[in-house]
């Protein structure tokens, strides 16, 4: 429990705290959002940028939020409060809070579609006539325009269900058992899909960049918010899951091993995907539906099909939901804090909350689908400006926070790096690589170059 002086949860290990990090890392963004913005920004060329992003920035970042967060002892807010009283950086603190209600609000559309999912494969699976239809089925779910509803508030409720519970029993415990499962089953499916004639297609789309896609500023911004994105990176998730570590535990080695597996199920995931993708003459860049056009394809061509689809949907669900509870925990930590209500009394309020700011997303892919800003439904809109600008803008002021912000020696010895080459290469990354590296980004893909 908690420690004397406070009423804080604390992770039952340290084993424990990685494994909900990495149950927060992944989550749809590894197979949802990740093979659409592969798909949508052509594959090898922008998978080649977010690795280097995920590298060079995201995992010197999610190192940031760890320390801060195991320094700090407190949410994404009182974290910044904490360590810099009075100064301006917990701007970011609150950008952190803002980013968990705009993205948990449709992340839980599309967590609801994967529920809907599961629920197809276990009441018989989908079956149709021809390989087109899975678009119609598709559309037809989403554009009704109260079915989505439905399961996105029952997703809601177990999320909020979870946060209710507490960050011990209910986060850390889904984690040890799930997550492991999901990864097998992506493998199996990714060896299954790889036989089904659109393998080398599949590869040569992942793996052999078209250069000329280098030059479109765009592909640097998508490849940006996708590593901010999958890492949970940027809005103090980590911040908030570092900060039920206890000081004793010792941070290296953790940042690493989120970020590899995060990466790693992403790939898998895109093994799965692309095949089917070219196998059934599905378009890479169909956008937002892609997974759930593509795999209903998969599993309707399989031994056994209906029964993976099933498992599969169920494990998505349960991954989305490990990274919903972090959202969610993100501003329920906050609000608990500021507001001084209980765990219980705040989770079903903001949770609540959530809930109705994201009622628009999942309406704007029916009726209201003719609102739309540049041309993108609110709820692309959303996630556009959570997973492209607030994030990375998050992180920039994270790393700046670290990096400038903090006495070198306190944040060396706070990260538990000490005064190391691998410790310095981190600052320096914090002070001028990432912000640089961010800003340019930022700056290209609003015309400036
Ligand atoms: N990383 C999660 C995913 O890939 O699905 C999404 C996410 C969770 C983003 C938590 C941000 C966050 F704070």
């Amino acid at each position: 429990m908690g420690q004397i002086d406070t009423n804080r949860e604390q992770w039952g290990s340290r084993l424990g705290f990685i494994l909900a990090a990495m149950g927060s890392a992944v989550g749809l963004g590894n197979i949802w959002r990740f093979s659409y913005v592969t798909g949508e920004n052509g594959g090898a060329a922008f998978l080649l940028i977010y690795f280097f992003f995920i590298i060079f920035i995201g995992i010197p970042i999610v190192m940031a939020e760890f320390t801060i967060g195991k320094r700090a002892q407190s949410d994404v807010v009182g974290s910044f409060e904490e360590i810099a009283p009075g100064k301006p950086w917990v701007i970011a603190g609150f950008m952190g809070v803002a980013s968990a209600f705009i993205i948990l609000s449709f992340y839980g559309v599309i967590a609801g579609w994967t529920v809907r999912y599961f629920i197809h494969y276990l009441t018989g699976g989908i079956t149709v006539e021809n390989d087109a239809q899975y678009v119609d089925v598709f559309l037809n779910f989403i554009t009704n325009p109260l079915q989505p509803l439905l399961w996105q508030f029952l997703f809601m409720a177990l999320t909020i269900g979870i946060v209710y519970v507490g960050v011990k029993k209910g986060i850390e415990k889904t984690n040890k058992i799930l997550m492991p499962l999901l990864a097998i089953l992506v493998i199996i499916l990714a060896g299954y899909s790889l036989t089904l004639g659109g393998a080398s297609d599949a590869l040569s789309f992942l793996f052999t960049p078209d250069w000329s896609k280098l030059s479109d500023p765009n592909v640097y911004l998508a490849a940006l918010g996708q590593a901010f994105f999958s890492l949970s990176l940027g809005m103090g998730a980590l911040i908030t899951y570092g900060s039920y570590l206890s000081k004793k535990e010792k941070l290296p080695g953790a940042a690493a091993s989120v970020a590899a597996l995060d990466t790693v199920f992403a790939l898998i995931a895109g093994l799965m995907i692309f095949p089917a993708v070219f196998a059934f003459g599905i378009q890479p860049d169909e956008g937002p539906g892609l997974v759930f056009i593509a795999l209903p394809s998969i599993f309707d061509n399989m031994a056994y099909g209906t029964l993976f689809g099933g498992v599969f949907f169920f494990l998505l669900a349960v991954a989305a939901l490990s990274s919903s509870v972090s959202l969610l925990e993100v501003a329920v930590a906050y609000f608990i804090r500021k507001f001084n209500w209980t765990r219980q009394k705040t989770t079903i309020i903001i949770g609540g909350i959530i809930f109705i700011i994201g009622v628009p997303s999942s309406l704007s892919q029916g009726n209201w689908s003719h609102i739309t800003f540049f041309g993108a439904s609110i709820l692309d809109s959303m996630d556009f400006i959570a997973s492209n600008i607030l994030l990375p803008l998050g992180g920039l002021l994270i790393a700046l926070f670290v990096g400038w912000g903090w006495k070198k020696s306190d944040a060396l010895e706070a990260s538990d790096f000490g005064d190391t080459l691998l410790g310095n290469s981190w600052i320096f990354i914090l002070r001028y690589f990432a912000p640089i590296a961010i800003f340019i980004v930022f700056l290209a893909s609003i015309g400036v170059f």
